[in-house]
């Protein structure tokens, strides 16, 4: 049994990770300020002796004696993550050093959730681990963008610097139940929109592409990179490399939730990537990953979280 701490253990992905690791035995300590995640996202976990939560702003130097590290902690959703953007930094770059400086401390091997923004408006396509990326250094998406490079350098240089035992991770678009309702995430604003009866807002022609990835599929792929015992510390890409346009993805959650909303088109913000889709190949050969799950079947799956949610209000 390992002791494991999950910064951002209230989010989305945080608490399906707090989840798996309890599943798998482990002690885990969800830690979380609660910026834009939520206690009822681990409500469900506060029974199991072997799960602990802890208030906390990775912004500040913490101590805890553990064996392993995921740092999750950031907002993720452009909505979020631009409410405070000095903050983001902060979260992107300080957090890394705390999180980097407690595993130093007490041997720890951490996990960098990093991300395919990284990648910014790519201009290779699809994206492999090689591409440097096309990123804004002052645009509205450049706290995260950049505070996530500087956090993959950060935890390259722990390694070499001090011998760290780390990972980084590239993840890509992922959905699935506890996505926040108000988030602005493509794929849980459509569906509360479809549910709701109101128009489905499209920002620019729909043509812009993403792929994404069914939660479940991507948090194996975590857990199983964190416990590969190569020397590969990444980065790696872990994402589903399906890729469809955000019409396609309208059109689709219409159908599924049986909607007659309509779709109305509004201006694409500055810096949208128009396109993103990972390759795979590097986590392929190290850790055997292949998403499963289906678009359709992670949808329906989606939605249904989100009819009882609604429902719930
Ligand atoms: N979901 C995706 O598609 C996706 C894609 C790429 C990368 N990621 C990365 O995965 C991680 C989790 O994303 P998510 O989708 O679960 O987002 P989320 O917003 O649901 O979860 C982030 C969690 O971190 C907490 N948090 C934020 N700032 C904090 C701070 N300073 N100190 C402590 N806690 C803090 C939030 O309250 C929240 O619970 C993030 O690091 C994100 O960058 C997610």
């Amino acid at each position: 049994m390992k002791k494991i701490l999950v910064t951002g253990g209230a989010g989305f992905l945080g608490s399906f990770l707090c989840e798996k690791l309890l599943a798998q035995g482990h002690e885990v300590i969800a830690l979380d300020n609660y910026f834009s995640g939520s206690k009822k996202n681990i409500a469900h976990l506060f029974s199991n002796p072997n799960f602990e939560a802890l208030r906390h702003d990775i912004t500040q130097p913490l101590h805890i004696e553990v064996d392993e590290i995921y740092n999750f902690a950031c907002p993720a959703s452009p909505i979020h993550y631009q409410h405070n953007p000095v903050h983001t930094v902060k979260t992107c770059v300080m957090g890394a050093i705390n999180v980097l400086e407690l595993a130093r401390n007490v041997k720890a091997k951490v996990i960098q959730a990093s991300t395919s923004e990284i990648y910014g408006d790519p201009l290779v396509h699809p994206q492999h681990e090689k591409y440097l990326g096309n990123v804004n250094t002052m645009g509205p998406r450049s706290c995260y963008d950049e505070g996530k490079r500087v956090a993959e350098t950060l935890f390259s240089d722990y390694h070499h610097q001090y011998g760290v035992d780390i990972r980084v991770i590239r993840i890509f678009n992922t959905y699935g139940p506890r996505m926040s309702i108000n988030d602005g995430r493509v794929v849980s604003n459509f569906i509360v929109q479809a549910l709701r009866g109101e128009n489905l807002t499209m920002y620019g022609q729909g043509d812009q592409t993403r792929s994404f990835c069914y939660v479940d599929d991507l948090i194996t792929g975590i857990v199983d990179f964190m416990n590969y015992q190569g020397n590969d510390f990444g980065p790696i890409n872990l994402g589903n490399p399906h890729e469809f346009t955000m019409l396609e993805l309208a059109k689709k959650i219409l159908k599924l939730t049986n909607s007659n909303s309509e779709i109305i088109f509004k201006d694409l913000p500055q810096n949208d990537p128009m396109q993103r889709k990972p390759v795979i190949d590097r986590a392929k050969n190290l850790i055997n990953f292949s998403p499963k799950i289906e678009l359709e079947e992670g949808l329906t799956r989606t939605i249904d979280y989100f009819k009882k949610e609604l429902n719930s209000l």
